[in-house]
């Protein structure tokens, strides 16, 4: 039997302009997938939710792997699926990793992280890379897509962050229309667009002074811009603003959506621990689903 996991994950500041090679910061969090897999005649998925795309996107990894024989795969997973935590990336990861250890074949980080983009190019069309990138890696990067890969830079965090991860329980589409959606608005208001781009480009260098630096109150701003600046590419929706308006009514330093939006989670930077309970119990109570997670 073969095993591997892949990390959940959360986008701080940049998701979508990520995919237009504009700078993005992400943490892995510490919840993952898990997958077992073992030699099988044919590819068998035993989880609820295995599907025909599911079973095409780790072909894609098998393919991207040069291999050949079939698995049973057995997936465990700590994350709600489907929901801008990464879990697709999480399960190529994971599933890659299971295979290599089944094969006994050795593979490092930079190969596993590109079999999986396989999978996620299944998943999600193009992908900007910083989900399979730190499924697999972990910690928290500054991300930039490049034209032949990434540029991929780990960041010091000066004071642990105290995370809330709202999920909302549904996602209006999936993540590659939501990606042609915001494209469609970018090609009608080209300019206007623009504006919001440099808006999120001239936040990145000093939010990565603030996390190594551990001014957090001044991430958490600019986790709100950021969020404002998303809202305008209408990716947000009236159960983001719900667990976003709870958490910053109970003193949250930033709340935004993470991930493709438009439903799915979102993060919020909580002033303590103390702060990231009550904000979760406070999502619960409306309804949602919370997790508490620190990143240090
Ligand atoms: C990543 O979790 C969400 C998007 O930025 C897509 C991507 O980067 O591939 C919307």
């Amino acid at each position: 039997m073969g095993k591997g996991f892949g990390y959940a994950k959360t986008i701080l500041l940049g998701e979508h302009f990520v995919v237009y090679g504009l700078p993005a910061i992400g943490a892995a969090l510490s919840k993952k997938i898990e997958i077992e897999v073992t030699k099988a005649p044919h590819m068998k998925i035993e989880a609820a939710h295995a599907d025909g795309k599911l079973l095409l996107g780790l072909e894609a990894a098998k393919k991207s792997m040069k291999i050949t024989e079939n698995f049973n795969v057995k997936i465990k997973s700590e994350i709600p699926i489907g929901s801008g935590l990464g879990s697709s990336a999480a399960l190529s990861v994971a599933f890659v990793r299971a295979v290599a250890d089944e094969s006994k074949m050795f593979i490092t980080d930079h190969e596993i992280s590109k079999h999986a983009y396989e999978s996620e190019r299944v998943f999600h069309g193009v992908p900007s890379g910083i989900d399979n990138t730190l499924a697999t890696q972990g910690g928290a990067i500054l991300f930039q897509k490049t034209q032949t890969g990434a540029e991929i830079t780990p960041l010091k965090i000066g004071r642990p962050l105290n995370l809330v991860i709202g999920n909302t329980g549904k996602k209006r589409g999936s993540t590659e229309d939501i990606i042609s959606a915001v494209k469609a608005r970018r090609d009608k208001n080209p300019e206007i667009y623009n504006d919001l781009f440099n808006a999120e480009k001239k936040m990145i260098d000093s939010a990565v002074t603030a996390i190594s630096s551990g001014k957090i109150e001044d991430l958490g701003e600019f986790m709100n811009i950021n969020h404002g600046l998303l809202c305008s590419m209408g990716v947000s929706s009236r159960e983001n603003e719900m667990i976003i308006y709870a958490a910053r009514d109970l003193g949250a330093l930033g709340a935004k959506i993470t991930g493709a939006g438009c439903g799915g989670s979102c993060t919020i930077l909580a002033k303590n621990e103390k702060n990231a309970e009550e904000i979760a119990n406070e999502i619960r109570k409306l309804g949602f689903i919370a997790i508490t997670s620190l990143v240090q």
